[in-house]
């Protein structure tokens, strides 16, 4: 690429906008970070833009607002010395070049004013400290003093300065490096990985939530399984999700073993990526067996047992939601759902297929059914080709029967076909317990298969069950 070419970055006309307002400020400006990498890669051209003055980022933000048309308001940050604006759908950041590196976590303000090229020192890594000018006589042209561009070439995440420097500034860029490698596939260099490996407890002084962020993007990213493995094979996973590193290991008694559950659980978690975009059923995915290492027994006669581990890992999952101060609101509910119940279709497919278990099926997942299908097929591992066609066959036939049942009984979103008001005025009754048993029988009765879903027949059997109850 020519220096000509890294204009093509810059044509919006918010960088002359931006370029103008540093000139008349007499700073120089760049535009810095994310915005170049991305760039360079052909993700597009990034609607977040970072820019970096010589001298106060804070000023310039103000001095841009006032030149835009929509006059934008300026969020300042003081403490970092970081300011931020919304311009059409741009988001701005504006930042002083500064010697050392920022802490979000740290309550100490910015002090010391630098360079440009002591603020790239002070950045993550090469691939993220790439600058392009906004200046007069250097507008467009790349300032690149750790070839970063090389790095991008050849997929390497490295820092600009000795790596243990770097990490300890903000150790959350140990996840940092783990998250970009997976998301862009790049590898990590030696150096660097060691580093991480050697800072691993250092990570205990960053937030949850920024270590959350740091997860989803692993998540959300095409094979979350890269970066889950690096921080395994880092030793940072035990810090962040312990739950996960109990997984791992085989164990073997008296000849019989069972699988590793922690790279079986990598592999459905990129095989659930390939057939969803939902953040949460992929948490589901990573978290559906964590509960089979505190259940996991060994019997004589049935050799490995992790009974009950749908019951305890739904369990488990509030209790990490929480220590990770995730969301505990229904999409924690919804990951205990799946999790819980991730069994259910397996437990099916490898018996008869019975139309009451189905409706059973679909009664308890409601909406989520397709969720959860998706979620067991995903579980489907084996390399045994012969296994693999069998399982893959017998959920076929359980999408087909839910499809023909749903049609049939629509139970997906049941609803009570006799409503409660309608039972008590039939047997005059004044609220009491009776009407939850009819309620039940009669929905117990849909589900067996005993009456269909319909209001006559439902009628017909409270009737029946009523008189029996001796009301
Ligand atoms: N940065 C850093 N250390 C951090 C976080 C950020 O040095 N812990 C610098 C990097 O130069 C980075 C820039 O700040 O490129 C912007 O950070 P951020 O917006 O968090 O990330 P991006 O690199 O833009 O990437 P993404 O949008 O994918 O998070």
């Amino acid at each position: 690429m020519t220096q000509d070419n890294y204009k093509d970055a810059i044509k919006d006309p918010i960088f002359l906008v931006i370029a103008e307002a540093a000139a008349e400020l007499n700073v120089a400006s760049y535009v810095i970070g994310g915005f170049v990498r991305d760039f360079l890669l052909k993700r597009g051209i990034p609607k977040d833009i970072d820019v970096v003055a010589v001298g106060s980022g804070i000023e310039l933000a103000q001095k841009v607002a006032s030149k835009l048309p929509t006059n934008p308001k300026v969020s300042v940050f003081k403490n970092f010395g970081t300011a931020m604006l919304k311009y059409n759908d741009l988001e701005l950041e504006f930042v002083g070049a500064r010697k050392e590196s920022y802490h979000e976590d740290s309550r100490k303000p910015i002090v010391e004013n630098g360079s440009l090229e002591d603020d790239q020192n002070r950045r993550d890594f090469t691939i993220n400290a790439m600058a392009i000018s906004l200046n007069k006589n250097t507008y467009g042209q790349l300032l690149d003093p750790f070839n970063g561009i090389n790095d991008l070439a050849n997929k390497i995440i490295k820092t600009p300065l000795e790596p243990g420097v770097t990490y300890s500034d903000d150790p959350l860029r140990m996840m940092r490096a783990i998250r970009f490698a997976t998301q862009l596939q790049f590898n990590i260099e030696e150096k660097s990985f060691l580093s991480i490996t050697e800072n691993k407890d250092r990570i205990n002084i960053i937030s949850k939530e920024r270590i959350v962020d740091e997860l989803n993007k692993i998540m959300n990213s095409s094979k979350p399984s890269i970066g889950f493995a690096l921080l395994h094979k880092s030793k940072l996973l035990p810090f962040i999700l312990p739950e996960l590193s109990a997984l791992q290991g085989i164990e073997e008694i008296e000849g019989h073993k069972h699988k590793d559950n922690f790279w079986h659980t990598l592999e459905v978690v990129d095989n659930i990526s390939e057939n969803t975009d939902n953040l949460w059923l992929r948490w589901a995915a990573l978290l559906h067996d964590i509960g089979k290492a505190p259940t996991k027994k060994f019997h004589k006669k049935k050799g490995w047992t992790f009974r009950g581990h749908e019951f305890i890992g739904s369990k488990m999952v509030y209790k990490l939601f929480k220590r990770l101060r995730m969301p505990l609101n229904d999409k924690m509910k919804y990951v205990q759902k799946m999790v819980l119940m991730s069994s259910r279709p397996i437990v099916l497919s490898e018996d008869f297929v019975t139309d009451s278990a189905v409706r059973r099926l679909i009664f308890d997942a409601g909406e989520n059914i397709e969720d959860l299908m998706i979620l067991c097929e995903a579980d489907i591992t084996t390399k045994n080709t012969k296994k693999q066609r069998k399982f893959r066959n017998n959920f076929k036939l359980v999408r087909q029967k839910i499809v023909e049942v749903e049609e049939r009984d629509q139970i997906r979103n049941f609803q009570p076909p006799v409503t409660g008001e309608e039972i008590m005025k039939t047997f005059n009754l004044k609220p009491s317990k009776e009407i939850g048993i009819l309620k039940e029988a009669i929905k117990e009765a849909i589900l067996d298969g005993t009456i269909p879903n319909d209001y006559n027949e439902a009628y017909n059997f409270m009737l029946k069950k009523g008189k029996e109850l001796g009301l």
